[in-house]
């Protein structure tokens, strides 16, 4: 014989919580399909989104263009650090010029005088009067050097008598500071000293004449630098602007959206058939109302502008990147994309640890939720170990995975500024090297600086946009499939209303089966309560008690057959108007959190204390009230202060306090003990005084009395009659009865 080892299945086995984990691994299934949904859903706000996006966009662009002006005003401020080089090359060069023309007027002046006059005089050129004796020195000097060679010339120059030398300089002006001869000699003396490629210019610039010196001095052209940063001043401010307009307009759409969809859920929770109930779990539509809204929003809120600025950033700097330079935009991207193979490489890793530690957070509460919810039970059988050591075990299990995961994600901050530092260096070691070669200006080195970040940036941004896009789109799915799940037939057209009503209640072969199962429980149940009758259905466990009155209430659709009340199909009622007819107590009691008063009020009108005080005493709870703190106004909820039995008490006496025209008993004195039970049956019988009530009791004593008793079994009637009647008769009912009345005696 095969032996098969019983594992018993202990707190602990169920693995997931209300709702399951619903995290950031989980996928749609159609993502697509979902988005173009959640899109929809939105229309009304579609021109507000679209403002918003725009916003992102023109914040963005504005943002890129900001490099490219920060460019310019570097090259302002390079331009006008040290001296001038340029204006210093055109100062020589006029110097030299004039010196040229002075020498040729000279030199004309002094042969004419010399061969011209059988005695040469003393002659005056540009204010120096030159002696004979000069005149012939120069002649002689200039004879003997070769004049087609500058340097030779400058040397002959040298050596000029001084009165020629001082025809030769005359004052120039440039940029309205007057250079004396004086200085210009110096000048060219000191740049005599300076190599052709520059070497020594730094330290004779030091030693400048002072006019000079006053030319050429370094100079900021400020108001070309104050002009960009007042440009860049308004561009970032602008842009800051058009990010807060982007926040709120899209923190309103998301808003509403979600407080739209958390009230299209709650008018949803109404509409539902009993059935969908049974089906989902309490949890399950909790987490759809609050988590999953939730990541919407959140997702809605964030990853839209985050993802079209994201792209326009990622795609703009690229762009404005190749405009400006591209082998520098070879050099940043080549350096960004190593860093992201390495960053891809990690969170690829990461990604199974995240998952385990989502589905191990799950599990762990689950468990928690398992044992808080059961303790009595796993008190009482010494379960406390077992539960601990569980608990234990998926502790250890989600510290292992939460710390590889947590470790392997605090690896991506530090990766990512180390890919943005790698960029930085790449840039600035290519642009040094192409600033010296003069191929690039020092303001393009800055500006790709800030666009390496503008390019490295956005990619994690895409990455996590479209993760959370991925979770609003599950989240989405979960929620639209709540919404549009199969609703209860739409009923604002029916016209028949029952007023007031007598009573009459006729099932006429109603035949009936739970939508989600294929046997049928109700096969063909007939039968006819008069006005005023006390009915009392009785039966063995799943006989389909419950599942009669719930048909009554049309809580559930009947398949087949009628039931009539005074005369009208409750089909074409509205299911309002049919639940206005009944009170209805069940074996499930269920308060909220409020006062014992309004507890007891409910969803009546005008209920005078007086009527409240006299239900509780019907019910034998008004002594026990008074006892609480605050009597009446004793704050409850579902799980504390009152006792199985006392919440019974109460909701007896809440349908007594609702007063409506027939009555429903599911058990409703099960918990009490039989002497309460007494009593409150005297209260009961005289509420039911000329009121139908249909009564579902295990203990035969409560039902004695009825007009009619139906005994169920498998869904169908066996037998029917009052109570003598069906004793006498020795069946079933007398069978039920008599072991009741056994085990009493
Ligand atoms: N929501 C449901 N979906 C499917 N089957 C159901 C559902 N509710 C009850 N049933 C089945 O219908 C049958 C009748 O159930 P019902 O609750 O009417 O029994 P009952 O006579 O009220 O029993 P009890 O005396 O234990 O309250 C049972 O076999 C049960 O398994
Ligand atoms: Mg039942």
């Amino acid at each position: 014989m095969e032996n098969k080892e019983y594992k018993p299945v202990g707190p602990g086995m169920r693995r997931h919580g209300p709702g399951g984990p619903a995290g950031s691994g989980e996928k749609a299934k159609d993502l697509v399909g979902t988005w173009k949904k959640l899109l929809g859903y939105c229309r009304r706000y579609s021109a507000l989104i679209v403002v918003a996006l725009v916003c992102a966009a023109a914040g963005t662009v504005l943002t890129l263009i900001g490099p490219d002006r920060l460019s310019d005003m570097t090259d302002a401020i390079t331009d006008g650090v040290g001296f001038d080089t340029e204006k210093l090359s055109d100062i020589t060069g006029q110097i030299t010029e004039n010196i040229t023309d002075n020498f040729g007027i000279v030199m004309d002046a002094v042969a004419s005088n010399m061969k011209g006059s059988a005695a040469p005089a003393e002659i005056e050129v540009n204010g120096s009067a030159i002696p004979v004796e000069d005149q012939s020195l120069t002649l002689t000097i200039i004879g003997g050097a070769d004049m087609s060679d500058e340097a030779a010339l400058r040397q002959a120059m040298e050596s000029f008598p001084e009165s020629v030398r001082k025809a030769l300089f005359t004052d120039i002006v440039f940029d309205g500071v007057t250079v004396g001869a004086a200085d210009q000699a110096e000048l060219l003396k000191i740049l005599g000293s300076v190599s052709d490629d520059g070497e020594g210019l730094a330290e004779a610039a030091g030693s400048l004449p002072e006019s000079v010196a006053r030319i050429i001095e370094p100079s900021i052209d400020l108001s070309v630098v104050t002009g960009i940063g007042f440009t860049l001043i308004a561009m970032y401010a602008a842009s800051w602007l058009l990010s807060i307009m982007q926040h709120w307009v899209m923190s309103t759409v998301t808003q509403r959206v979600s407080k739209q969809m958390r009230s299209d859920i709650s008018k949803k929770i109404n509409r539902l058939p009993m059935w969908y109930y049974n089906r989902t779990s309490t949890g399950d539509v909790l987490s759809r109302v609050t988590n999953d809204v939730d990541t919407i929003a959140q997702s809605l809120n964030q990853s839209l502008s985050t993802l079209v600025s994201a792209l326009i950033m990622f795609f703009g700097s690229l762009i404005m990147m190749l405009i400006t330079n591209g082998w520098m935009t070879l050099t940043a991207v080549t350096a960004s994309l190593l860093g992201f193979v390495l960053m891809f490489a990690i969170m690829g890793r990461s990604q199974k640890y995240f998952l385990r530690q989502q589905s191990c957070l799950g599990n762990l509460n689950g468990h928690i939720e398992e044992i808080y919810s059961g303790h009595t039970v796993v008190k009482a059988y010494n379960g406390e170990d077992e539960a601990g050591k569980t608990f234990d075990e998926l502790n250890s299990k989600l510290y292992e995975s939460g710390f590889r995961a947590n470790c392997l994600s605090g690896l991506m901050q530090p990766i990512m500024s180390f890919i943005g530092n790698l960029g930085y260096v790449a840039v600035c070691v290519v642009g040094g090297a192409m600033a010296l070669k003069g191929k690039i200006g020092f303001g393009v080195i800055v500006a790709f600086m800030m666009y390496v970040r503008y390019f490295t940036q956005p990619l994690s941004q895409i990455a996590q946009a479209s993760q959370s896009l991925q979770s609003a789109a599950a989240a989405g799915e979960r929620v639209f499939e709540f919404l549009e799940a199969e609703e209860m037939s739409d009923e604002s057209g029916k016209t028949k209303k029952l007023g007031k009503v007598g009573g009459t209640v006729e099932f006429d072969h109603v035949r009936f089966g739970y939508e989600d199962s294929d046997s049928v429980i109700i096969h063909d149940f007939s039968a006819v309560a008069k006005p005023g009758q006390k009915v009392a259905i009785v039966g063995p466990t799943g006989a389909g008690k419950t599942t009669i009155v719930n048909l009554l209430m049309r809580f559930n659709e009947i398949q087949s057959g009628e039931i009539r009340i005074d005369g009208i199909s409750t089909k074409e009622l509205t299911r309002e108007n049919v639940h206005e007819q009944f009170c209805m107590v069940l074996q499930d009691t269920w308060l909220f959190e409020g006062t014992v008063r309004e507890n007891l009020v409910y969803c009546t009108e005008g209920v005078s204390d007086e009527k409240i005080a006299e239900a509780c005493r019907a019910v034998g709870l008004d002594h026990y009230i008074r006892t609480l703190p605050h009597g009446y106004d004793t704050v409850l909820n579902d799980q504390t202060n009152l006792s199985q039995g006392q919440k019974q008490q109460l909701t007896i006496a809440r349908a007594m306090i609702a007063d409506r025209p027939m009555l429903i008993l599911d058990e409703a004195t099960s918990s009490v003990d039989t002497r309460t039970e007494l009593k409150i049956q005297e209260a009961m019988d005289k509420l039911m005084e000329n009121r139908t009530s249909f009564v579902i009791a295990h203990r035969l004593s409560t039902i004695k009395n009825s007009d009619l008793i139906l005994v169920l079994k498998n869904g169908d009637i066996i037998e029917s009659g009052t109570h003598d009647e069906l004793l006498a008769k020795g069946g079933f009912y007398a069978d039920l009865y008599n072991s009741q009345f056994d085990q009493a005696s």
